[in-house]
């Protein structure tokens, strides 16, 4: 970390934006874009059902063991014909589009990405279904915060609550601040790690992060829970937006490729880490792991994985509360 950042924006404060909005795709990069936007359209909703019917094929042959662990189902998914094919375009349409993104951003001096984002319906939906509305939040704690759009519908939400944005990144957390001034939202953002916040014990009624824990490594994701244990006040409330297994054990190992094909490292240790326990351990109660469906309703109360015939990321909620004496369970 070179430099340390604190901001702060009040809807009364204006200022000139430092960054300048990264120009939407024209002409050749258009073209570039849209071509591996229709491949991965392609891998997602033409190559995956392929891929299911082959391994619904080839576990269903008579006399053939059905796999029951992870362990079992991984060598016949790598046996599946279309299984190279799949993880070869995961991973080259990806590259194609990062790379061409890079090629057009680098040339610009200062110009940070903001993308459409499809209105952060994700985010909203996240904050409108997932966080009970039954206590009250004055102080709102977004660990890896990014450039703030997993932060801004918080201030929506709950709009008398102090919000906070957090992330180890000083160039998110600048365009994090240039948006909120724009858009008028009150939310300080700092640069601290998230394991080490650095706020007083109980500071916080809500601590959050959303698409963080899968980044981290083992140690770190207790440290956090640790760490949002510490800072909440009794009856408080952690809320990560991130991923789980979801029981279907050929997703599942999809899911675990998918993290070593898109440069996830420790995609798979959140997947090994019994986030129960360790809540639990942390001086959380009322734990729930719960399916986020984010094209459709977002929490998917009976726990119940949608179906989709498509290629899907398992989003998942992770809550809990903190007990009641705020002590270690
Ligand atoms: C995938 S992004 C998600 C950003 C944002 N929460 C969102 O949903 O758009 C993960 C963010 O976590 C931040 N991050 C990673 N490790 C961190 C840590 N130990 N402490 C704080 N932030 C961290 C990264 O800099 C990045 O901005």
């Amino acid at each position: 970390m070179t430099e340390t950042i604190q901001t702060q924006t009040s809807p009364a404060t204006t200022s000139a934006h430092a960054f300048a909005k990264s120009p939407d795709p024209v002409g050749e990069d258009r073209a570039y874009l849209d071509f591996v936007l229709g491949l991965k359209q392609h891998w997602a909703r033409t190559l995956y059902p392929k891929l299911c019917e082959q391994y619904d094929a080839a576990v269903s042959g008579p006399g053939t063991p059905t796999p029951s662990t992870i362990d079992e189902v991984r060598p016949v998914v790598e046996q599946l014909p279309a299984y190279p094919y799949f993880g070869w375009l995961e991973r080259n349409a990806q590259k194609m589009m990062w790379r061409r993104l890079e090629a057009m951003i680098q040339p610009q001096e200062r110009v940070l990405a903001e993308g459409q984002n499809d209105e952060y319906l994700f985010h909203r939906r996240f904050v409108e279904t997932a966080i009970p509305r039954d206590r009250v939040y004055s102080a709102i704690l977004d660990l890896g915060c990014g450039f703030g759009k997993s932060t801004r519908p918080f201030v929506d939400a709950f709009p008398v609550a102090e919000v906070v944005g957090i992330d180890l990144s000083a160039p998110n957390l600048l365009l994090a601040h240039q948006q909120a001034e724009r858009l008028q939202k009150r939310i300080t953002f700092s640069q601290r790690p998230a394991e080490d916040t650095r706020y007083p014990d109980r500071s916080f009624d809500l601590v959050t992060g959303t698409m963080l824990i899968h980044e981290l490594p083992m140690p770190v994701v207790r440290t956090v829970v640790q760490e949002a244990a510490r800072l909440l006040r009794p009856g408080g409330l952690v809320a990560f937006l991130d991923f789980q297994r979801t029981g279907d054990l050929f997703r599942d190992v999809a899911m675990d490729d998918h993290g070593a094909r898109n440069n996830e490292p420790y995609m798979p240790h959140l997947f090994r880490i019994d986030l129960s326990r360790l809540l639990e351990r942390s001086g959380f109660e009322r734990i729930e792991i719960l399916p986020f469906d984010e094209r459709g309703a977002g929490l998917v109360e009976s726990g119940e994985w949608p179906a989709r015939s498509e290629w899907h990321v398992p989003w998942s909620v992770i809550r809990a509360t903190r007990t009641d004496t705020g002590k270690e369970g």
